[in-house]
């Protein structure tokens, strides 16, 4: 692997739940595990990228307080680069309270903190680091101008941008016109489209009309869909695998993609490995954590590939 990621993105610790369900508003439910790990969708992605394989750098803001002191040992045990994070004393580490279901699904509030100082400085300071890679991965966790501001330098450096636009927000032209590849789940791809569409595969045409950009629609159990101006539509199916935490599945995924294409891969093979990347993720708890390394993966792949399938020249 020779590639370079810049991630420009999050730290939260996680506080995580597991619970019966989400519990109504109002209503005490008794939970029936809790563990912490480290997470934000920057951190996530950035261990990812580097346990496959990538040379990874992350620019981002945490605390000075406990949470963010583990962060620091974790990039530097990861071998994240993390000479463009900056410390705030007076704001702590980023939270995340993510609450997991039974059959593995979750839903997250993040507190944000010092994740939300991250400024245009900052990114200007880590110009080098944005210019000097392959691929910058973006989510939008920190405020959405540094984003443009990132996106912007990679753009006149001719480095490939990947937005994960989670959580959903309105993505300014200024953003968009820098991106290259898209990767919404399903929840953030009806945000985007922002109207009715009959299905996911619906709601891709609609936005893959709309602005051009390529789409890799990640659908949890349902696989990934792959909508590309020069590749055409591509379907991938999900691995069979028996979830227990879906939490950071989405961010594994996009780590693995970095990495992939950073290293020249082309778009569909980078795709049908980091969907195998995240199957393996979510049979284990955590997100970072549960990020497979490079021998692992190739180990769960030789077992059998599934291949990508064209709705166009698939037979029924
Ligand atoms: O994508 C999962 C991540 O989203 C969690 O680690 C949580 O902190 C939120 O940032």
């Amino acid at each position: 692997m020779s590639g370079r990621v810049c991630v420009v993105g999050s730290f939260m610790m996680d506080l995580v739940a597991n619970a019966p369900r989400r519990p109504f508003p109002g209503e005490t439910l008794m939970g029936t595990g809790f563990a912490t790990f480290l997470g934000g969708k920057g951190f996530n992605q950035a261990v990812a990228s580097a346990r496959a394989g990538a040379t990874t750098a992350l620019v981002g803001r945490r605390g000075g307080d406990e949470f963010g002191t583990m962060f620091h040992a974790a990039l530097r045990a990861e071998g994240v680069h993390p000479g463009t994070v900056l410390v705030d004393d007076a704001v702590g580490t980023g939270v995340g309270l993510p609450v997991v279901e039974p059959d593995g699904q979750n839903s997250i509030i993040v507190v944000p903190r010092a994740n939300l100082l991250v400024d245009i400085a900052q990114i200007e300071g880590s110009r080098q680091a944005i210019a000097e890679s392959d691929v910058l991965l973006l989510q939008l966790e920190l405020p959405v101008s540094t984003a443009v501001a990132a996106a912007q330098i990679a753009r006149e450096s001719g480095v490939l941008v990947v937005l994960n636009p989670a959580p959903s927000a309105v993505l300014p032209d200024s953003l968009l016109e820098c991106v290259d590849i898209l990767v919404p789940n399903q929840v953030e791809l009806f945000d985007l489209i922002n109207g009715p569409a009959a299905s996911p595969a619906d709601a891709a045409e609609i936005l893959h009309a709309r602005w051009g950009t390529d789409l890799v629609v990640t659908l949890g159990g349902d696989g990934v869909l792959v909508l590309s101006s020069t590749l055409g539509t591509h379907s991938f199916p999900a691995h069979q695998v028996v979830p227990v935490d879906t939490l950071g599945a989405g961010d594994v995924f996009c780590g693995n993609l970095g990495a992939e294409l950073a290293d020249g891969k082309d778009l569909l093979s980078a795709v049908a490995r980091a969907n195998a990347a995240a199957a393996l993720a979510v049979t284990r708890p955590g997100g970072a954590v549960a990020a497979p390394r490079r021998a692992e993966l190739d180990a769960f792949l030789s077992h059998g590939r599934l291949r990508s399938v064209n709705p166009s020249t698939a037979s029924s």
